[in-house]
């Protein structure tokens, strides 16, 4: 941190100036993309910058510093929602002392010497949400926004699991607005980004982004798709509050059928808040979700009440933030993996050290553009960030710790694995081996690929077989796969007959049985759909859901690959959802020799079956362009969307000029009124039944 003291209230005013505009650029990659670019750390230390400057010269505090800011304004797209009570922030500490300071300050407020009763709560990494009862019925829900207005994000709360939609106890106020946190588990997170990568998307940096992501999605049938949950730790407006405490708050939420966080405890004394929190922050690294520290409540309704509030936060309610779970090492080795389609990832390899409890030896460094901006050296100390993240990342070098002579990192031109060019296309941040499937890397990643879940699924063949077959010969491509049981069981002298010594039932933990379950379950994908097999060709960019447009639009392997073997891509630029990139991508792969060999083999033993479109063109609805929005009665929303597409229609998630019907349910929020305004035709549900019979 530079030395304030020595700032100019010139410097000062030009030093807060560069800080709003810092800050503020971060939080809208944050808040508003989802997608942040500075660590936790860096952005503290910015805000603790500008809160420095702005004590020593209070009358420089801008209108538009972050220090007067909660969160961030709203995202345009959404609808908004004014909070009847606005929806504060919590003050943070940091330790043992300031913990014991700050239930001093509510004794002292309170004048008593007496212990005081806290909650002891996880905080929660995730992102707050209000959700408005009316006579028990759900009606609204809003995110935090800045505090006092957020986005409407009704319909996507709606479809978050273990939030009832109706409540029936007898004491369940009139008026009720449940507030709490949305967050994403780890394991979910993980899926959800394995798929991410699959499809080639960029993955969320931590559950807390994913979770947001998949939150703020204006078509609430992708924040289905993505599995959030949620816990209520607090209320909004409420009709009558018949509640004492916190404590007996979140009991009654309990009861009446909210989910709540087991790990809540209630303390009677600073020790046992002291306790609480230890014991958290050691089963931190065993919980589903992330948190990032514990919030402590004074109990008593009464007690807090006369506590009241400061401009932002309550006085009695404080966030004890666990440490950041970094630490430093040391560089050992830079490697660089190869992936399926070539791109190169460097990977740092550690002198292995404990992080938050978890032993953390790698640590990705992304691209070569990552190392070259933080100037990561091999021997290099760095600090060592293990947020919500699955794989470590480094934050910074510990320049101090660098011995003289370290040699910038100097990023490989050719393949590590095959030693082919490796080249960087304009705009990529990603090098790439053009080794193609002569690079053993990538054609093990292929075959890994090809034999994956959402391609031909081949049971027995797991990624660890797969590199075992391929480095003893026994596959080099994915046709191979088929042609394993008649070359198994030759002799190892057999030396005209290409089945030379392949005993899969002598490997080592094999046997006969498993042999010939794998044979059987190779024997059985010998007929594939077509968008399976497109998929498990592993065209860079098609995931599965390209895979299906393709397959829709074609109709048969055949008629696609003579298409892209001529280079006709009329057809596919055409279609929705397919690039220009993608569509470069794919006519590249049938230029390649390889390809068209691999794919030619392949289909001497697989037969790939023709794509039924089951599409009804001459329904009323046959391509007109829709958007659902609201809660549809009779069915799902999933249902309706199928039946659209089945109907041959577009489903879209925003109104726009071109749609052609809104279907509306109930409680449909701003594309109701944005249909209205530019005079696309609504339809409710029943219409929307009666039209298509
Ligand atoms: S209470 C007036 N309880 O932390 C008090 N907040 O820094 C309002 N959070 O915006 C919040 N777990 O997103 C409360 N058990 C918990 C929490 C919690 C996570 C988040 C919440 C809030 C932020 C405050």
């Amino acid at each position: 941190m530079p030395d304030i003291s020595k700032l100019s209230k010139e410097q000062a005013a030009k030093e807060l100036e560069r800080l709003a505009k810092e800050i503020a650029k971060s939080d809208e990659a944050y808040y508003q993309h989802d997608d942040p670019y500075l660590t936790d750390a860096e952005y503290d230390k910015l805000k603790h910058l500008n809160e420095a400057i702005e004590n020593k010269y209070p009358d420089l505090v801008r209108s538009d510093s972050p220090s007067k800011r909660v969160g961030a304004p709203v995202k345009s797209d959404f609808k908004k929602i004014t909070h009847k009570v606005p929806m504060l922030s919590l003050a943070d500490i940091f330790s043992e002392e300031e913990l014991a300071d700050f239930v001093k300050g509510v004794q002292k407020f309170l004048n008593t010497e007496e212990d005081i009763e806290f909650t002891a709560e996880p905080k929660m990494d995730g992102l707050s949400f209000s959700a408005r009862y009316e006579d028990g019925i759900l009606v609204s829900g809003a995110t935090r926004g800045d505090g006092k207005i957020g986005e409407d994000i009704t319909d996507n709360l709606r479809v978050i699991k273990g939030l009832p939609h109706k409540v029936e106890a007898a004491d369940f106020p009139q008026v009720m607005e449940m507030r709490g946190e949305v967050y994403m588990s780890k394991a979910d997170f993980f899926a959800l980004n394995e798929k991410n990568k699959e499809e080639n998307k960029k993955p969320f940096a931590n559950p807390r982004n994913a979770a947001a992501g998949s939150l703020r999605q204006l078509d609430a049938g992708i924040t289905k798709e993505r599995k959030l949950s949620l816990l209520v730790y607090t209320w909004g407006e409420v009709s009558k509050v018949s509640w004492k405490s916190q404590s007996e708050f979140l009991e009654k939420v309990k009861g009446w059928g909210f989910p709540v966080n087991p790990y809540n405890r209630l303390c009677h004394n600073l020790s046992e808040i002291i306790e609480s929190y230890e014991s958290l922050l050691n089963n931190r690294a065993d919980l589903a979700y992330d948190i990032d520290g514990i919030v402590y409540k004074v109990n008593s309704l009464e007690l807090q009440a006369r506590l009241g509030f400061l401009t932002r936060t309550p006085r009695w309610a404080v966030a004890h933030k666990f440490p950041a779970e970094q630490a430093v090492t040391r560089i050992e080795n830079i490697r660089v993996q190869v992936g399926r389609t070539g791109a190169l990832t460097p990977v740092a390899d550690l002198e292995p050290i404990n992080v938050g409890g978890v032993v953390v030896s790698h640590a990705t460094l992304h691209n070569e553009d990552e190392i070259k901006r933080k100037d990561i050296r091999i021997g290099d100390y760095v600090v060592i960030q293990r947020a919500g993240d699955v794989i470590p990342q480094v934050v910074s070098v510990v320049l101090e710790k660098r011995s003289p002579g370290l040699k910038e990192y100097e990023f490989p031109k050719t393949c590590p694995e095959c030693g082919a060019h490796a080249i960087r296309e304009e705009d990529e941040a990603v090098r790439r081996c053009t080794g193609g499937l002569s690079c053993p890397a990538q054609a093990i990643e292929r075959i890994k690929h090809f034999v994956s879940r959402e391609a031909f699924n081949i049971e027995g063949l797991g990624s660890k077989i797969v590199e075992e077959f391929f480095n003893e010969g026994i596959l080099q491509n994915p046709a191979d796969i088929f042609t394993l049981e008649e070359r198994n069981g030759g002799y190892e002298d057999d030396l005209f007959s290409a089945n030379q010594g392949i005993h899969l039932e002598n490997r080592e933990g094999w046997g006969k049985k498993s042999a010939d379950n794998l044979f059987k379950a190779i024997r059985s994908r010998q007929q594939i759909s077509l968008p399976r097999f497109i998929y498990a060709l592993g065209i860079r960019q098609v995931g599965a859901a390209t895979s299906l447009l393709i397959a829709k639009n074609y109709g048969s392997f055949s008629n696609f690959m003579e298409k892209m073997r001529i280079g006709d891509t009329e057809k596919l630029v055409s279609i929705d959802g397919i690039g220009e990139a993608m569509s470069k991508d794919i006519t590249e792969f049938f230029k390649e020799e390889h390809n068209l060999r691999i794919i030619a083999k392949l289909l001497n033993y697989v037969k790939v079956e023709d794509f039924e479109d089951t599409t009804d063109y001459n329904s009323p609805l046959s391509g007109k362009t829709v958007v659902f929005t609201g809660t549809l009665e009779k069915m799902t929303r999933a249902e309706a969307k199928a039946k659209a597409l089945s109907l041959g229609a577009k489903v879209v998630g925003s109104v726009s000029g071109s749609t052609d019907y809104v279907i509306m349910g109930s409680s449909a929020g701003s594309k109701a009124q944005k249909a209205q305004d530019l005079g696309v035709k609504i339809l409710s549900e029943e219409d929307f039944l009666s039209l298509i019979g």
